[in-house]
């Protein structure tokens, strides 16, 4: 399609030379096919009998995950329109922290469906419509079926924990996950009334290699993956006053180059002794304000480290600064950032501080802090992707298990939900005018798809499934789902499968507006590739600017 119009027969150019514009039914044709392509990406790994992904980036690193977010984070994807769908994958994880998969997938579906209509000549202003409308009933339902939980017994947080795991490679060690995970949300949560706040932050999730995922714990305090810095210091250390420190304990080089004129052997040894008495002072400053630990966010100079482990004082260095932030939380300390301004009312409390060795390495472990509110997760496991994996399938049990905390109400799985809001929007469909009917009935449709994807992982044929379940709704038996694992339908509140309401109302108000929003486009202007600007003297080659160029 040309981007310049004609005036008297005159072509007028209005766009860049090399811009590209798709126009109408093209546009939306184009947009709609990469969505779909990106959500049929995902659609194997939804539920328990998903399958996994293997994603090898530029570098050749290996992710192994069957996680919606992580796996269009991994896929680099160009096209704008698809682009849209892996923002409702990040929507999805910032607001619920689960359900990333169903969410694409959904989006998929209602695009697949609007195209068809489309065809058919209905305009997609009608569709758009219809499927607010549809979602509004959805979201309706979703509130009225919600069972409401008693936050005194931790039973369905369990419960939601493992259901959010019982889709990932840690599955078989979802239990003992679960317990550690609701664990640690119940020691950080502060009660307000009879609900709960929670932040998923406060929980530390630290991984080692080496062991099984059953030996993962819960620790009390911080664990830093950081190993004392001098072996002559002591490795395990009782009320420890804890030093934060944003300096470095070297000498600072001068950013201009500076010449000393050396005559005599004596000016170098008091140069070198110059520099001894500065890092001297430095370790007599934190030894003065009565610190017994220092925990450096930079460098610790060799000389400052043996004057420190004189004193008796333990010092680990190169902290990060997340882990300095919650330590400062956890241990009540100050962050100080000059050392000459330290002071024994800087320094932060815990009732131990040891090195232990875990797997080949050594780590830190910083326990019974003044706020006891500070946690750590520390996940074992075979190899480098068991742990990467388990840490973002722990990732999702936290958030379902704070979503419960902060909105006390489940849903059971297994597409309970979705066949009910789909009988519930098929019976309004029925209650509208020709085209918007028929926008509001591919709405059900599309919601029908969570069934359709769990029964085929589970090698079912769909089509008597999902009339079973259709009938079964019918006869309100509101929590008939199916059961991948052993292949049937059966009632999903009775064996344990909850989510939390959360995470189901975040798929349909991210999946509608996503599918809306990439509708509403019939007009596609892409930018031509910038030329590369001059490359300056000596500096990096420039190149063309990603995401502008022809798509
Ligand atoms: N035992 C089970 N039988 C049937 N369905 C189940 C069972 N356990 C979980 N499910 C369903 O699996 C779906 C969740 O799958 P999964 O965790 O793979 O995707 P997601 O939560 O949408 O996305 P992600 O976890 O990747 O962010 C939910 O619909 C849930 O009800
Ligand atoms: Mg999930």
């Amino acid at each position: 399609m040309s981007s310049n119009v004609q005036a008297g027969g005159i072509p007028v150019l209005v766009l860049r030379e090399g811009s590209n514009r798709s126009r109408g039914r093209e546009a939306q044709h184009a947009n709609i096919t990469a969505a779909k392509v990106v959500a049929e990406s995902v659609r194997t790994a939804l539920g328990p009998k998903g399958m996994e992904k293997m994603l090898v980036d530029s570098f050749g690193d290996v992710t192994i995950t069957s996680d919606g977010r992580t796996i269009l984070d991994e896929m680099d994807i160009q096209h704008p329109a698809a682009k849209m769908l892996v923002e409702v994958a990040k929507t999805q994880d910032n607001e619920a922290g689960d359900g990333t998969t169903s969410a694409v997938i959904i989006a998929g579906e209602l695009l697949n469906k609007a195209e068809e209509l489309i065809d058919k000549n209905v305009h997609s202003t009608i569709i758009i419509d219809g499927y607010q409308k549809a979602a509004e009933k959805a979201l309706e339902t979703l509130e009225r079926i919600a069972i409401k939980v008693d936050l005194k017994t931790p039973d369905y947080l369990k419960k939601t924990a493992m259901t959010s795991m019982a889709s990932k490679l840690v599955a078989d060690y979802k239990e003992i996950l679960a317990d550690i995970a609701v664990k640690a949300m119940l020691q950080i949560a502060e009660k307000e009334g009879d609900k709960m706040t929670v932040d998923v932050d406060d929980v530390k999730v630290e991984k080692k290699t080496g062991e099984s995922l059953k030996e993962t714990s819960l620790i009390n305090g911080i664990v830093l993956d950081k190993e004392i810095v001098h072996s002559g210091m002591p490795k395990r250390v009782e009320k420890a006053k804890i030093a934060l420190l944003d300096a470095s304990l070297e000498i600072e080089k001068t950013e201009f180059d500076a010449k000393i004129n050396i005559e005599s052997p004596d000016q170098i040894e008091a140069f070198l002794d110059q520099e001894e008495v500065m890092l001297k002072d430095m370790a007599e400053k934190i030894m003065k304000a009565g610190a017994t630990v220092v925990i450096c966010q930079k460098g610790i100079d060799d000389m400052a480290q043996h004057f420190l482990s004189k004193k008796g004082i333990i010092a680990i260095r190169r902290a990060k600064k997340s882990d300095m932030e919650k330590l400062a939380k956890a241990t009540g300390g100050k962050i100080v950032t000059k050392l000459d301004a330290i002071s024994s009312s800087d320094l932060g409390y815990a009732a131990l501080v040891e090195e232990r060795k875990i797997g080949n390495d050594k780590m830190t472990f910083i326990e019974g802090c003044k706020h006891p509110k500070a946690v750590t997760i520390l996940i074992r496991g075979g190899t480098d992707r068991i742990t990467a994996e388990a840490e973002r399938s722990l990732h999702d049990a936290l958030c379902v298990i704070r979503d419960i905390m902060e909105e006390p109400r489940v849903l059971a799985g297994g597409s309970a939900p979705e066949i009910e809001m789909s009988k519930v929007i098929r019976k309004f469909a029925d209650t509208l005018p020709g085209k918007e009917q028929l926008a509001v009935r591919i709405y059900a449709e599309a919601l029908e798809t969570i069934a359709v994807v769990l029964t085929e992982s589970a090698g079912l044929e769909p089509i008597d499934i999902i009339s079973e379940l259709r009938t079964r709704h019918e006869n309100g038996e509101t929590w008939s789902g199916i059961e991948v694992r052993e292949g049937k339908i059966q009632d999903m509140s009775k064996i344990g499968v909850f989510e939390p309401l959360t995470v189901k109302k975040q798929i349909i108000k991210s999946a509608t507006e996503a599918a809306s929003m990439i509708l509403k486009i019939d007009d596609v202007i892409a930018a031509g590739k910038m030329k590369a600007p001059p490359t300056p003297p000596g500096g990096a080659p420039g190149g063309g600017y990603p995401g502008m160029g022809e798509y």
